[in-house]
């Protein structure tokens, strides 16, 4: 007798871009920025874990970032929860020389909803903000270990250009970090 097969439910995967906290997404917003730091060594969005007050902070900074004209927040959604994020930092109103180009940065997804393709919707709707924005070149940099981001950012069509010895200081020790760049 064979025994039926169960189906295992696909998660209900979504990303958006996000100008207003609704209901628990600043909360959901940093619980998944807690939990990939807690999990990830050296991810920090600027700051430690082990500074005091890092919930108020947390809050306090993505408040910030949807205050900040040339920043674009896309968060990604696992059944309606934020599990992750990205920001599209375009380029400053006064900046004519470069006005092209745009950078992606604080991209993550916690621990709990990795493997479900959000990183790389995240990615390729920061991109397509960007071709909306008429930018055409988009860059990034990641650290020398980071090997999940450097495949994912690798088969999304990013050129390294560059490797950085001096990139990043983690518990008191210098870390390399790749750069890339990709045309839209
Ligand atoms: C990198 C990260 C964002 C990926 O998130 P995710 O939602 O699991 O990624 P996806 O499900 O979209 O998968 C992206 C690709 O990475 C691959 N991948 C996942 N873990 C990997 C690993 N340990 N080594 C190599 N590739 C890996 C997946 O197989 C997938 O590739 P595929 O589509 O060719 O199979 C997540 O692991 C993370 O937040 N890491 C910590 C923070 C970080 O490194 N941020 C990025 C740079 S600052």
């Amino acid at each position: 007798m064979t025994e039926a097969v169960k189906e295992v439910p696909k998660a209900n995967i979504r990303v958006e871009l996000l100008n207003e906290f609704k209901g628990e997404d600043l909360n959901d917003l940093c619980d998944a920025t807690e939990a990939t730091m807690k999990d990830t060594y050296g991810f920090s969005i600027g700051f430690h874990r082990s500074e005091p007050l890092v919930r108020d902070r947390l809050e306090a900074y993505f408040k910030g970032v949807l205050l900040v004209p040339e920043r674009q927040l896309v968060v990604g959604r696992y059944d309606g929860t934020i599990a992750g994020s990205i920001q599209l930092i375009k380029p400053a109103a006064s900046n004519q020389t470069s006005a092209f180009a745009a950078s992606v940065d604080n991209h993550f997804v916690a621990p709990w909803a990795r493997g479900h393709g959000i990183a790389r919707k995240l990615l390729e709707e920061a991109e397509n903000e960007a071709r909306r924005c008429g930018l055409t070149l988009l860059k990034l940099s990641v650290r020398a270990t980071r090997e999940a981001a450097i495949h994912l950012y690798e088969t999304c069509g990013y050129t390294r250009w560059g490797t950085l010895e001096k990139y990043e200081i983690m518990a008191g020790e210098i870390v390399a970090g790749h750069f890339y760049y990709k045309d839209l």
